[in-house]
C-alpha cells in the first residue's frame, strides 16, 4: 500500500534518542517541502537497535500522529533507517556479457546481481548494493553504462548487510502502528544524501554521523560509496561518563553536556554549572572546565576510533575534502576543532539545507538521517527499485524529477 499522494513521501527515522517522522512533499519545481514533523522520545532502542517492542511502538505511534496533525495528510508507507553493530559492508565485483552489444537496464540488473552473488553468513540479509562504478571492455570509471557499446560489462559495487533479526525488529514494530515499510536504508547513506555535496564526493570525503547510541561512518571517493561501518559508541556514553563523574541522573548530564558542554577544554566558560545531586542531597556546583574534563577525552578517544577505522579502510589518504561531522552530537562546542586536531584534515559540521516548508526546523544535524530518508524516498517512487540515486549527482536528480512529474518520462 502507498501513500495516497504519490508527491508525498514519509521517513521516519527510530534513533537511539529520539523517533522523528518527517512529511515531505515535493513540487513541480522538483523541491522538497517538508510539511510535517513529529518528534519522540526514543523508548525502546539501544546502540541503534530495537531492544523493546512494545515502548518503539509506542514511540513510532506518536511521532506518525503528530506528523500527521502537523501535515494534515493519512500517512501509510514509511522509509526507515537502519543502524547498529550488527552492521557489515564489503566492496564486491560482478561481470557478464553484453547481450545485444548495447547496454540495457537488463544487463545492468544481471551484473548487480552477479556482483551481490557472494556468501553472506545466514543470519544476515543484504541491505544495499550500491554500484560504484561500471567498467566496459576495461574502460573504467562509467557511472551510467545503458546505451553504451560493448562486449564485456563488470560492476563494481559496496555492499551492506545487516542482522535479519533487526531489520524484521523494525519492520514489526512499524507493522503494528498499521503502517507499511517501503524499504531499509543505512542510516548514513541516507545522512549522506542529506548533507554531502557531490564536489566533496569526487575528492574524497568522509561522513561520521555520531547520534546517542552509534557514530556511523560512510567515505566516498570519485563519486561513489567505498567503506561504511558502525561505531557503537556515541552521545550516550559521554553523557553517562558525566552522570558517574558528578553523580547526577543520566537526564540532567545530558541537559548539562547539551547546554554547557565543550569537547575542548580551552574552549570551556568558566561558569559554575548547577547540578542536581541524586537521592534528596542538596543540588552542587560544577565549572565548565571541570565539564570539558570529562567531555574531550571521550570524543577523542571517539575520533581515534573513527581514525582507525580510516586508515583500516585504506582511504586515508584519499579523503581530500576531509571530515563532515553530523548527527545531534556533533553539535557539542569545540566538536569541529577537536576533529580537525585528530585528524589533521578540513572538518565541517553537515547539516540539510535546500529544504523548503518547515527550514528552521529540519535545518540541524539531528534530521541529516531523517532528511536523507526523505530524498531517498522520493528517489525510490520516482524510479524504482533499480534505480540507484547514490549514484547520481544532485542536480540531474532534480532535472529528471521535474521531468517525472511533469509526465515526461
Ligand atoms: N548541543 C549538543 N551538544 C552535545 N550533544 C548534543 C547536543 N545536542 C544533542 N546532543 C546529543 O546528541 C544525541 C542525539 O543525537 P541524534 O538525535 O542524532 O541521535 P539518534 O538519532 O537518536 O541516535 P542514533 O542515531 O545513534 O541511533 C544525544 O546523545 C544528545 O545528548
Ligand atoms: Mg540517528
Amino acid at each position: 500500500m502507498a501513500n495516497k499522494r504519490e508527491d508525498m513521501v514519509v521517513a521516519l527515522d527510530i534513533g537511539t534518542s529520539k523517533v522523528v517522522a518527517l512529511v515531505g512533499e515535493v513540487d513541480l519545481d522538483g523541491r522538497l517541502s517538508v510539511i510535517g514533523i513529529g518528534k519522540q522520545p526514543s523508548r525502546g532502542m539501544k546502540k541503534g537497535v530495537v531492544v523493546n517492542i512494545d515502548a518503539t511502538i509506542d514511540s513510532i505511534q506518536r511521532a506518525i500522529e503528530e506528523a500527521e496533525l502537523m501535515a494534515g495528510v493519512n500517512i501509510e508507507t514509511v522509509y526507515c533507517g537502519i543502524a547498529g553493530s550488527h552492521i557489515r559492508s564489503m566492496n564486491s565485483h560482478g561481470v557478464v556479457a553484453i547481450k545485444e552489444k548495447e547496454v540495457t537496464d537488463a544487463d545492468v540488473d544481471r551484473v548487480m546481481d552477479s556482483a551481490r552473488a557472494i556468501a553472506i553468513p545466514a543470519d544476515q540479509q543484504v541491505i544495499h548494493v550500491l554500484p560504484q562504478e561500471f567498467i566496459i571492455d576495461n574502460q573504467d570509471g562509467i557511472r551510467d553504462p545503458v546505451g553504451m557499446f560493448g562486449v564485456r560489462l563488470e560492476a563494481r559495487v559496496h555492499m551492506v548487510t545487516g542482522a535479519q533479526s533487526a531489520a524484521q525488529n523494525i519492520i514489526k514494530c512499524v507493522k503494528r502502528c498499521g503502517l507499511t515499510v517501503s524499504d531499509i536504508i543505512l542510516e548514513q547513506v541516507a545522512s549522506s544524501l542529506a548533507v554531502l555535496q557531490d564536489d566533496e564526493k569526487e575528492l574524497g570525503v568522509c561522513i561520521v554521523d555520531i547520534g546517542a547510541g552509534t557514530t556511523d561512518i560512510a567515505i566516498y571517493v570519485n563519486g561513489s560509496i567505498q567503506h561504511t561501518a558502525v561505531i557503537p559508541i556515541a552521545g550516550n556514553q559521554v553523557t553517562s561518563d558525566i552522570a558517574f563523574a558528578v553523580r547526577t541522573p543520566t537526564m540532567s548530564a545530558d541537559m548539562i553536556k547539551i547546554k554547557h558542554g565543550s569537547a575542548l577544554r580551552q574552549l570551556a566558560g568558566t561558569e559554575i554549572i548547577e547540578v542536581p545531586s541524586v537521592g534528596e542531597r542538596a543540588p552542587r556546583g560544577l565549572s565548565a572546565e571541570i565539564l570539558a574534563s570529562f567531555i574531550e577525552p571521550r570524543y577523542e578517544e571517539l575520533f581515534l576510533m573513527v581514525k582507525d577505522e580510516l586508515s583500516r579502510s585504506g582511504y586515508d589518504q584519499k579523503i581530500g575534502a576531509g571530515i563532515v561531522l553530523t548527527g545531534g552530537s556533533s553539535l557539542v562546542k569545540g566538536a569541529v576543532e577537536l576533529a580537525e586536531e585528530i585528524f589533521n584534515l578540513p572538518v565541517r559540521i553537515g547539516m540539510p539545507r535546500d529544504i523548503g516548508g518547515l527550514k528552521g526546523e529540519v535545518e540541524n544535524p539531528i534530521h541529516s538521517t531523517g532528511i536523507g530518508l526523505l530524498l531517498y524516498g522520493v528517489d525510490q517512487q520516482a524510479y524504482g527499485d533499480n534505480h540507484s540515486f547514490v549514484n547520481t549527482n544532485k542536480e540531474s536528480f532534480w532535472t529528471r524529477f521535474k521531468n517525472w512529474l511533469n509526465g515526461n518520462l
